[in-house]
């Protein structure tokens, strides 16, 4: 890889996915966690170097990749007092890699411009699992200068792609991506409990689904979830795809586009956190609509 110094800031679970694979190709890491403990946790596992705010780390490296949690923890990481663009100096290429509105990614290329950088909006689709093995999906959309740089880093990350110079295509895409894969999951779901409440066994039913004309990548790949969903791990809890589907339909009333099953599902969904499933991965979504307490406000 270039010779390059790259910062990663936000070590949740694709923040230190992303560290591991560019510590393991030997590229000088340094690393920003709200919670140290983490960043010391990181630079014991792979060497990268703890800076104490989000400004230090800028000042130290070519590259920054922001990788964190909703718009509110972004926003005052770039913008505070301490923050990404205070006093960076020299120019700097910012990569965000979190799940914000589109709005928001173009005012965060409106902030970083106006600091004197460059900046890409680069969301992430995958499990982090699937990303930390390069088997995630990265779609990078703003400054086309800053494409082959962030190619070389992000593409360990699975496979990259450039939609375009305006960061808010990067944010539609990440969200289409999402409404796809969440109606899938639903559906899978769904299937499944049609099946297997017509007496046939979870475990037929899904491997005759898999091999079916309808199998679809995600059935395949979280086929023991959608077998045993209490004791799989949990990549996508249903609370969480809330919030997502609430970017989603939010920007679709915004642009007059009609995604009826989104806000179908998400009014089940919302049933499905009342009832205690919030923490439940989706594909226990079915194990809800088993659930009497589903059936109750449902005709
Ligand atoms: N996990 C996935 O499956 C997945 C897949 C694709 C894309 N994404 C997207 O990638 C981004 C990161 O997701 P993740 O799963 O890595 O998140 P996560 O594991 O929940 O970690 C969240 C990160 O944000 C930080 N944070 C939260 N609130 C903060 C605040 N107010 N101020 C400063 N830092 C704050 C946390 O710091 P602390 O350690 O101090 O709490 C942590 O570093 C999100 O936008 C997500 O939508 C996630």
């Amino acid at each position: 890889m270039t010779d390059m110094v790259v910062g990663v800031v936000g070590l949740g679970r694709i923040g230190r996915a992303l560290v591991k694979v560019l510590a393991s190709r030997g590229t000088e890491v340094h690393v920003y966690n709200r919670t140290a403990a983490r960043s010391h946790e990181m630079a014991e596992m792979t060497g990268a170097s703890v800076a104490a705010s989000p400004a230090e780390l800028a000042r130290v490296c070519d590259v920054v990749c922001v990788c964190l949690a909703g718009w509110e923890a972004t926003r005052t990481t770039y913008l505070e007092a301490g923050g990404l663009l205070d006093d960076t100096g020299s120019e700097r290429l910012f990569i965000d890699l979190g799940t914000l509105e589109p709005a928001q990614a173009r005012d965060l290329r409106d902030h970083v411009a106006a600091g004197g950088h460059r900046f890409l909006f680069a969301p992430v689709s995958g499990r982090p699992l699937d990303v930390e093995e390069g088997r995630g999906f990265v779609m990078a959309a703003g400054d086309p200068t800053g494409i082959p740089l962030a190619s070389e880093i992000l593409s360990a990350l699975g496979t990259f792609r450039h939609v375009g110079d305006d960061p808010a295509h990067a944010a539609v895409m990440k969200l289409t991506v999402n409404l796809l894969a969440f109606a899938t999951m639903c559906a899978t779901a769904e299937a499944i409990g049609l099946a297997t409440g017509a007496g046939i066994d979870r475990k037929r039913a899904i491997d005759l689904l898999v091999e079916s004309p309808a199998t679809s990548a995600l059935l395949s790949r979280r086929r023991e979830a959608f077998l045993d969903p209490e004791s799989s791990e949990v990549q996508g809890p249903i609370e969480m795809a809330i919030k997502v589907y609430d970017m989603i339909t939010g920007f679709a009333d915004e642009v007059g586009s009609q995604v009826p099953q989104a806000k179908a599902t998400v009014a089940l969904f919302t049933q499905a956190v009342a009832a205690g499933y919030g923490p439940r991965d989706i594909t226990g979504f079915g194990d809800f609509l088993r659930d009497p307490r589903s059936a109750t406000d449902r005709t």
